[in-house]
């Protein structure tokens, strides 16, 4: 296995640096990079794929060929130390995650930066607008065709595919910054706590936190990720009702509703949002310990002013978001005016927003225009009720059909 990642690595780096790129992130088998040219990014994307077509991967462990995911983005962004941050950073990441070993997605940014200027023998075809995990704008994604390129993938694992079960409502910007809390509410949910609170002062974000930890926790497995928005409701007792009017769970005559709930959810896997539960507290942590007791695989992850208080509840304090970088475009969806105060070179406001005037070419053309992630199928699927996407299809193989 290690043999197998070292040449994989290795051969991702040869096609980048020989196409011009600078791969500047490798964490296990995925890989970042950053060229001058989007042209260029999307040779290397094909000559990876074409590489990893005609490696002679070690024979351990044995299993369908090794399938390399990539996806290119384009846009400004800042530098720090040799690494890259800021939203076009995270939206080739949530890309990333959208596509399938062997595929090679191109967002609609890089699109208008390829036109007219493919690599010879490659197209671009047209997937349709999509809401990647992160609940904002959609974005239209194509995938690279042509020859030595793999073709017929499922539906891409977009917030609009039918195989994620979710009720996330979208969301009129795009997400900004809180990596580190994301990284950490993630593990914390998925791996180590089945109740999380997340706790601050109103109006810090913790709705919006806890809705896009519940996004990128979609992965099509188990029973999905339901949001049941507490803030309408104003009676305590109405709580449980309408946490099972968002699981469609019957009432039953003659019984508390919550018996009925926690019965219907049972050792179901279930990603629950109780979202603003401040002012019924005391019935959502009646709820929330009913959950805990009796339905092993259910997560809850709850929003509040204060935490519920009770026992095995694993409460994460929300600080003030950091303030970005001057020299950070802001994301796309942000009314134009603030993109306006945050990129001084940009053209006048026009007062309407579009593609086009989200980064500025001129600005594209001073800073890192393309970019490029591969992921690789892992070995370990993760416990619990999120599951690994990549499947050992018998012990010691993995699947071909990789991320
Ligand atoms: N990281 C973020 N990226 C983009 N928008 C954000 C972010 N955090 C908060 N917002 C926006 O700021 C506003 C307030 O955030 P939010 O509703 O999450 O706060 P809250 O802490 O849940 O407040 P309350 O206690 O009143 O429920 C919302 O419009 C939300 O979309
Ligand atoms: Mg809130």
């Amino acid at each position: 296995m290690a043999e197998a990642s070292a040449r994989h690595n290795r051969m991702v780096r040869e096609q980048i640096e020989v196409a011009g790129g600078r791969v500047f992130k490798t964490v296990g088998e995925a890989s970042r990079a950053v060229f001058a040219d989007t042209s260029a990014a999307l040779a290397a994307a094909v000559a990876i794929q074409r590489a990893a077509d005609t490696e002679p991967w070690p024979p351990w462990p044995p299993g369908p060929p090794i399938k390399v995911c990539i996806a290119l983005h384009a846009g400004a962004c800042a530098e720090r130390d040799g690494d890259y941050f800021g939203p076009v950073v995270n939206r080739v990441a949530r890309l990333l995650a959208a596509g399938h070993g062997g595929q090679v997605l191109v967002s609609g940014a890089a699109s208008e930066l390829l036109d007219g200027r493919l690599p010879g023998g490659i197209g671009l075809r047209d997937l349709g607008e999509h809401h990647l995990k992160d609940l904002g704008h959609a974005e239209r994604v194509f995938q690279a065709t042509g020859p030595g390129l793999d073709r017929g993938f499922g539906p891409l694992r977009s917030l609009d595919d039918p195989a994620l079960r979710h009720n996330l409502p979208s969301q009129a910007t795009s997400f900004v910054g809180r990596a580190a809390e994301l990284a950490e509410l993630r593990s914390l949910v998925l791996r180590e706590s089945r109740l999380v609170t997340i706790v601050g002062p109103g109006g810090i974000g913790k709705s919006r936190l806890a809705l896009q930890v519940a996004a990128e926790a979609l992965d099509g497995a188990g029973d999905g990720v339901w949001l049941v928005e507490l803030a309408p409701v104003g009676e305590p007792e109405l709580v449980a009702r309408t946490v099972a009017a968002v699981l469609q769970v019957r009432e039953e005559q003659g019984r508390p509703m919550l018996d009925s709930l926690v019965d219907a959810i049972g050792g179901r896997y279930l990603l629950v949002v109780l979202d603003n539960a401040e002012h019924v507290l005391g019935a959502a942590a009646k709820l929330a310990d009913a959950m805990m007791r009796c339905c092993p695989r259910a997560c809850l992850l709850v929003t509040s002013r204060e935490p519920l208080g009770i026992s095995g509840e694993h409460v994460f304090r929300v600080s003030p978001l950091a303030v970005p970088p001057a020299d950070l475009p802001p994301p796309a969806g942000w009314p134009l005016s603030s993109r306006c105060s945050c990129s001084p070179s940009a053209p006048p406001c026009t007062g309407k927003a579009s593609p086009s005037t989200r980064v500025t070419p001129r600005r594209w053309r001073q800073s890192a225009s393309a970019w490029t992630g591969s992921r690789w199928p892992s070995s370990s699927p993760r416990p619990g009720w999120v599951r690994c996407r990549c499947r050992r299809s018998a012990p010691g193989s993995i699947s071909g059909s990789g991320c």
